[in-house]
């Protein structure tokens, strides 16, 4: 890894490891700290992420609530466990892909992150785009 801004970059993953587009490493999770259907906190400035583990997979999507900011962290499971419910104003979402689940059309999706499980920990990355100007 090479550091880039505060930042990691990782140019060389490691074998196997897919890599179709450039990864911003955000953050570790212990896996055993959300094995009991609970939501972490990663830090990310300025809305940090949520992690959590769905049908056994780990997921990440935006912590703060689109439509007014509250942390979803703070919120309930429901949907069978793959939705968080906003503790502010109840908005529901889609914890794998961060799609408003309901009230439809009152704001936008959250923003999903990749999600990884390397050995104990949830490894989150950041997709994004080079640009070359
Ligand atoms: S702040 Fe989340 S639904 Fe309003």
């Amino acid at each position: 890894m090479e550091a880039c801004g505060g930042a990691f970059l990782i140019l060389s993953p490691a074998p196997g490891f897919p890599l179709e587009r450039p990864l911003k490493w955000i953050g570790t999770v212990s896996k055993e700290a959300v094995a009991d259907g609970g939501f972490a906190r990663l830090a990310y400035p300025p809305f940090d992420v949520l992690v959590a583990i769905v049908d056994g997979e780990p997921v990440a999507i935006e912590d703060a609530c689109n439509h007014a900011g509250a942390s979803l962290v703070e919120g309930d499971r429901t949907g069978d466990g793959r939705c968080v419910a906003c503790p502010l104003h109840g908005y529901i979402f889609n914890l794998r892909t961060g799609a408003l689940v309901e009230p439809k059309g009152l704001c936008g999706p959250q923003r999903a992150y990749r999600a990884e499980l390397i050995g104990d920990e949830i490894v989150v990355f950041d997709d994004f785009e080079l640009t070359l100007l």
